[in-house]
């Protein structure tokens, strides 16, 4: 097995690729928030969904609870990059707690457009998977006025008895919520929704930059947790650029995921990482596969990415 997978090999690394800029300042808000407030610092829900991030920031002193009643009265507490219904915010005022919100700015405009479409009477409806933490943050800001669609069957079976609006997930994969999204037009020709999608510049590149190389690799392989909707929404992304059943798009949370099967026989290996995966992951998988036999290592850029959001005033320096 090992012999078979040895072999001179070629990594085209999609660009964009990893953190983006709601990720980083996610990261830095609880690092900031440890500066100054000293450890603990609670942090609701993992801060953006990678293990080794989660890991990282609890050993700096970082603890992650599910829900606000695991926090001492008083503490400090992060919300994650994926937002919280009204609810949320509601509690950690009553238990007094001091909140530093790390929704990214994206994600935080999706919930004021539901807002805007629920206060005029509509029906919201959110194109989006079920149970992620950013869906039940936006439709806890509608409650009673929102829908989730999964698909285009979700579409069909919408009933609504008031004009419908539109939203979706920030982290979808393009082209299916697109194919929900026309559906949506069909079935209520006069729904509103945002323009083209709601799925942010992150998620958009780093879609664009898999197909640039899935198209000629024979195993994509996408690093990042089975928890993050981006991640596995490249994963999907990549296996339907494929052609005669290449490549095999492989979601890893590191160079110890990769089986050895996987590599037979491969000669070209695509390589992307979710928007929480931290570069260093990344590194990790080309160093492994370096050591299966000579590597070139080519990047395809599709797009410079230069957005950067501000911090929130707790922890502005
Ligand atoms: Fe924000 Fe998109 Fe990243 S919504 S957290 S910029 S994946």
């Amino acid at each position: 097995r090992w012999a078979a997978a040895v072999g001179p090999r070629r990594v085209l690394l999609a660009s964009p690729r990893s953190f983006c800029a709601g990720v980083e300042r996610a990261i830095e808000i609880v690092e900031r928030a440890l500066d100054r407030f000293g450890a603990p610092v609670y942090v609701r829900k993992q801060i953006v969904h990678n293990i080794h991030v989660v890991r990282d920031l609890e050993r700096r002193g970082a603890v992650f609870v599910d829900d606000l009643a695991e926090v001492p009265e008083g503490a400090v507490t992060v919300f994650s990059a994926h937002g919280v219904a009204p609810a949320v915010r509601e509690e950690a005022g009553r238990r007094g707690l001091r909140v530093v919100d790390a929704t990214c700015p994206l994600v935080a405009k999706v919930h004021a457009e539901a807002r805007r479409f629920a206060a005029r009477g509509d029906l919201v409806v959110l194109i989006g998977h079920a149970g992620h933490e950013e869906v039940e943050g936006v439709l806890g800001e509608v409650p009673g006025a929102g829908a989730l669609v999964e698909d285009e069957a979700g579409v069909a079976s919408l009933r609504p008895e008031r004009g419908v609006a539109y939203l979706t997930q920030t982290t979808l994969a393009a082209d299916e919520a697109g194919r929900v999204a026309a559906a949506i037009r069909r079935r209520f020709p006069d729904a509103e929704g945002p323009r083209g999608d709601d799925i942010c510049y992150a998620t958009t590149n780093r879609q664009h930059a898999v197909r640039a190389v899935a198209a000629e690799a024979d195993l994509m392989l996408v690093v990042g947790s089975a928890n993050s909707s981006n991640a596995l929404r490249l994963t999907e992304v990549a296996a339907r650029c494929g052609h005669d059943g290449a490549p095999l798009a492989r979601l890893v949370d590191g160079p110890g995921d990769i089986a050895l099967d996987w590599l037979r026989g491969v000669r070209t290996v695509g390589l992307t990482a979710g928007a929480s995966t931290p570069g260093a992951m990344v590194n990790a998988v080309v160093a492994a596969l370096g050591g299966l036999g000579p590597l070139e290592v080519e990047e395809r850029r599709v797009t410079e990415e230069n957005v950067e959001f501000t911090l929130p005033k707790e922890v502005r320096p």
